[in-house]
């Protein structure tokens, strides 16, 4: 696997173009957990991927709808489960459904069931100076090795 695992944004721009350029890699049934403080990006990341996988979609933060339905080829379904510690709360989302419709993109994702983790890219963002951002992405299972791939194959600057 050739490139590193880690990018860099510079700015809010920066951040929703890395999410574009990463989002032709995504398909049904993907699960991209994103990890990292308040403020990291986050939210931001996932307008990027809309902005190529649904032209016209506003993202915004779904802390109080749960889960975002983003219409496109392929879904996304974009969670935040800040608010949600229990695994039987995150279980009674109906996550199966919703990964059978399109790609799962979940802010605080290392809050997800093992079993969903299992095959998955995890990205963890880390606030740099100003608006300097770092992007690890690391690979579980096979899927996530796939996609681990496609994120590698991306400039590292943004
Ligand atoms: N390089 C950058 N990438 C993304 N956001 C940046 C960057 N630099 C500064 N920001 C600012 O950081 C904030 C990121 O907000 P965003 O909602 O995406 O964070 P989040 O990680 O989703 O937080 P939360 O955990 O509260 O949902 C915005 O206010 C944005 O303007
Ligand atoms: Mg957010």
């Amino acid at each position: 696997m050739s490139g590193t695992a880690t990018k860099k944004s510079g700015s809010v721009e920066g951040t929703q173009r890395l999410g574009a350029a990463f989002a032709p890699a995504l398909r049904a049934g993907d699960v991209v957990m994103l990890s990292g403080t308040l403020g990291a990006g986050k939210t931001r990341f996932v307008s990027g991927l809309a902005q190529v996988l649904s032209p016209g979609s506003r993202v915004r933060s779904p802390s109080f709808t749960l889960v975002n339905e983003i219409p496109g080829e392929p879904w996304l379904f974009h969670l935040d489960l800040y608010r949600l510690e229990r695994e039987r709360d995150i279980d009674s989302l109906g996550l199966e459904e919703y990964a059978e419709r399109g790609a799962l993109v979940v802010e605080w994702g290392e809050r997800l069931p093992g079993a969903w983790r299992a095959d998955a890219l995890a990205i963890t963002i880390d606030p740099l100076d100003g608006d300097d951002r770092a992007w690890s992405a690391q690979a579980h299972g096979a899927r996530g090795a796939e996609l681990l791939a496609a994120w590698c194959a991306l400039p590292e600057a943004w």
